[in-house]
Order: C-alpha cells, then structure tokens, then sequence
C-alpha cells in the first residue's frame, strides 16, 4: 500500500515536471524568433563606439565599474546596442523568481540567455520587429482574450525595441565635458505650453552655482494620424530650442516604458558624461537650484549609486480592471521593487551604461516607473527616500506657501502659470522664510 502510493507520488511528480519542461519549451520556442536575432551587421546606423569604458565623472572617485573586454567591444562593434558585461543582482533574481506569469517566464528566458553567454541578444529591432502573433500570445496567456484592448496592445508590440529616431537635440557635450545635470522631461508632442514653461523656469539651460552645468530634452513619442498634424509646429520648436528628442512611435501612458528603453539608449550614445540625470514630467515643479546643492554636497560613492525620488513600497499591482494601471494576474504575479514615483526623481549618470544594457534584459513593463524600478533594481541599486520629492503633491494648505516650495525639489502637478509663478516666488529678493 504505501509502495504504491510513493509509486503514484512518483508518477505524479513525473508529470509536473514534464508540464513544466514542456511548457517552458513553448515559451522558449515561442520567443526564439526575438531572443535569437542575429546581431545587426557592423556598418548600420548609429554605432555605438566600441571599448569606450564607462565613463567616471572626473571630480567623482567612482566605485569600480566594468570595462568592456575585448569579446565584448567586438559584440559591440557589430550591434546598436551598448554591449558591457553586465551582472544582473542577486537581490534581483531573488525578487523575480520564475513563476507561471507570462512577464516572468519572459524574464527568465532572457536570464537563461544572459546566465550563459554574459551578454544579451536585444529583442527585435523596430524595422525587423513584427507584431507578436495573437495564436503565441493566445497559448502562453490563458486568458488573453479576457485582458483590455490596451494590454492587448501592449503584449503585440512589446518585443520591438529601438523605434526610429525624428528629432534629435543639439550635442549634449559642451567644451568636452557633459553637463554635470541632465533634466530629461518626458512630454507629448501637443503639450507645447508646458514645455515653453519648463524652458522659461526650472529648466533653463545654463551653468549654475558657479560652475554646474544644467541640459535639458525633452522626450516626446508621435501623435497618431487621427491627430492633428503637430510636426510643422515641432519642426520649429526643435530647431528654436535644440531640446527635443523625438522617436517614432505613438505617444501613450503604456509606450512610456519604451520611452524609457529608448532614452536609456540615446543617452548612452549621446550624453554619456552626464554626471546626473533627473527624469521627469513636463507637468511638475522642480526646484533646479535645490537638486543642485543636494548633488554637489553628496560622496562620491553614494553619488555613483543615486536613485532617489519619492520611493514608493510596499507596492503591488491595482488588480482592478477599471484602472489605468490594471495588471492581469496571468501576466504579473507578486509585488513591485520599490521604486521611485515617474513624476520626478534623480539617478546617477554612471549608471546609465549598465542600464541601457539591461533594459534591453528586462522585459518591457506597462508601467514605466516601476519598470525603471526594475531596472536600477537589476544593478543592484535600492532607491532611496528623500522628503524633497512629492510626486503626490503637497497639503492643500501649502499650495501657495513660497517657503514650503523652496525647501522642496519636486511637486507634482502644475499648471504652466503656477510653474511661472512659484519659479518667481521662490527667487524673490524679498522672500524671507
Ligand atoms: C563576462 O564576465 C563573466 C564573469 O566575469 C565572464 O565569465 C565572461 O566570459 C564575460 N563575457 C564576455 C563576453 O567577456
Ligand atoms: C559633439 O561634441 C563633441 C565634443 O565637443 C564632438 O567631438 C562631436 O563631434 C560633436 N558632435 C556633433 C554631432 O556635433
Ligand atoms: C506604441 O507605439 C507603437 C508604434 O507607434 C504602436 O503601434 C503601439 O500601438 C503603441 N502602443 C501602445 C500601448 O500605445
């Protein structure tokens, strides 16, 4: 009797395994046609330059980063892609453990990849990508059919990467050296007004506290042909103000996250020396000359790991269908890294060839905060807190209250006029708090 049954729990076991080998199968297969793109030939487009080293931020002792070796400049050579062997953290893996979840079982084939050759085949390039086919997505999400139109989107399109370049800004180098800050303010391309408020305030370009030098883009995607046609009017606004970083995909809150990958990228390429970056949305107020002081007086170690903004944790998925952040069980399981809220938040500019690299690891998220979460998060890299950043905005009672915003970095959200008035209002000669 209790033979037989150790024998029946063998046949058991048996079969889990066998549905799990085989349904890992599936999914390998299925992503095989991105996962193993040949890389592009060398003589494309854009080339990153090969066995440039990541770049130390000259009055910064940086904690060690890693070269390129040789394998991996010729990898380079012969691909868009920043190519750095990169190490994905143990708190990382420990965090996503492979589960059914169709984002997980994504994950893991690109870690399996990752885990034996140290470096990552990108997915698909735009120009080469096709819509995932619905009969693969129907097979690996059960309930596919079930998920909103926008997740189904979303799931068709998430292996193309690198979408086409329309406006890029002037050079991000002046007199050979990065700006020791680049603010990179996601916007869409209607939003015209915020951005001139944006320019006309906090993001004024210029050297700052004797010596800092401030950039500032814009990251904007493209309107949809029901739109109204915008590109005369960004024609003229890129070529006024030489701030616009534009690509060629469809502006919405789910293509953010490839915003994101994308940026990553272009900032690797073009603006590497940067020794700081602040993202954030057009529609915040953010106390430039505040965040200055704050970089300048930090160590140098801590600088080279900066990710700091409002954390938001514990965090987990809205399950609720009716939101806009609605995440289906059978595509994300368990909680989110803690993270640091999209309105504002600063990291530092040594991170970013690591995360251009990884980016390309992680698959795409809906949600571009938590996705970059995720990304720092593969480095290793916790965010940290700070009172200075309110993404959520601050008390009613304060709204107007000059003192409090001059102590502050980032509020979230304001009109172009209050963006004005409280850039005035905190500069006032006359303030005293
Ligand atoms: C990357 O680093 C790992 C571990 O340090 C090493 O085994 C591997 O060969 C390296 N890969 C390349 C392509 O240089
Ligand atoms: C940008 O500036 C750097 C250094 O000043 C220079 O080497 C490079 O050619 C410039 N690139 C463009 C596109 O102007
Ligand atoms: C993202 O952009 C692509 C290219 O324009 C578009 O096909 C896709 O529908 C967009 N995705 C979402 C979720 O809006």
């Amino acid at each position: 009797m209790r033979r037989l049954r150790s024998l029946m729990a063998m046949v058991l076991l048996g079969a889990v395994f066998l549905v799990l080998v085989l349904s890992n199968w599936q999914i390998d297969t299925a992503e095989a046609r991105f996962a193993d793109q040949e890389p592009l030939s060398p003589g494309s487009s854009r080339l990153d330059p090969p066995g440039k080293p990541v770049w130390r931020p000259k009055t910064l002792a940086l904690a060690p980063t890693q070269a390129p070796t040789p394998a991996l400049a010729k990898l380079a050579a012969a691909s868009k892609h920043p190519v750095l062997n990169v190490t994905v953290s143990d708190d990382f893996r420990k965090f996503f453990p492979h589960n059914t979840a169709y984002w997980s079982r994504l994950l893991h084939v690109f870690l399996r990849q990752h885990d034996r050759s140290h470096t990552v085949t990108p997915p698909a390039d735009w120009n080469e990508c096709e819509e995932a086919n619905l009969e693969v997505l129907k097979t690996n999400v059960h309930d596919f059919d079930t998920y909103p139109d926008l997740h189904k989107n979303f799931l068709r399109m998430c292996h193309c990467r690198n979408p086409p370049l329309l406006r890029e800004p002037k050079n991000c180098t002046s007199e050979g050296s990065g700006p020791f800050l680049l603010l990179a303010i996601k916007s869409a391309p209607s939003n015209f007004q915020r951005r001139q408020a944006v320019r006309e305030t906090w993001g004024t370009e210029g050297v700052y506290l004797g010596g800092l030098s401030v950039r500032t883009i814009f990251l904007l995607g493209s309107s949809s042909n029901v739109d109204p046609d915008l590109s005369p009017l960004l024609e003229y606004e890129a070529r006024r103000h030489q701030d616009v970083l534009q690509w060629d995909f469809h502006e919405s809150l789910f293509n953010l996250t490839l915003k994101f990958d994308a940026f990553f990228k272009w900032t690797w390429r073009n603006c590497r020396d940067a020794s700081f970056v602040f993202s954030g949305d057009d529609d915040v107020f953010v106390n430039t000359p505040a965040i200055l002081e704050y970089l300048r007086a930090l160590a140098p170690e801590p600088a080279s790991r900066l990710y700091v903004g409002q954390v938001i944790s514990p965090a987990s998925p809205i399950r609720d269908a009716k939101s806009k952040y609605y995440i289906p069980p059978s595509y994300y399981e368990g909680g989110y890294p803690p993270y640091a809220g999209g309105g504002g938040f600063l990291f530092s500019g040594a991170l970013l060839g690591r995360l251009a690299e990884l980016s390309s690891l992680i698959p795409l998220f809906p949600i571009d905060d938590v996705y970059v979460g995720m990304c720092i998060h593969a480095l290793g890299v916790a965010p940290e807190k700070h009172p200075g950043f309110q993404t959520f905005d601050v008390a009613e009672s304060n709204r107007e209250n000059m003192c409090v915003h001059k102590e502050l970095m980032v509020i979230h959200r304001r009109t172009p006029r209050e963006v004005k008035r409280l850039w005035k209002g905190i500069h006032s000669p006359s303030l005293t708090c």
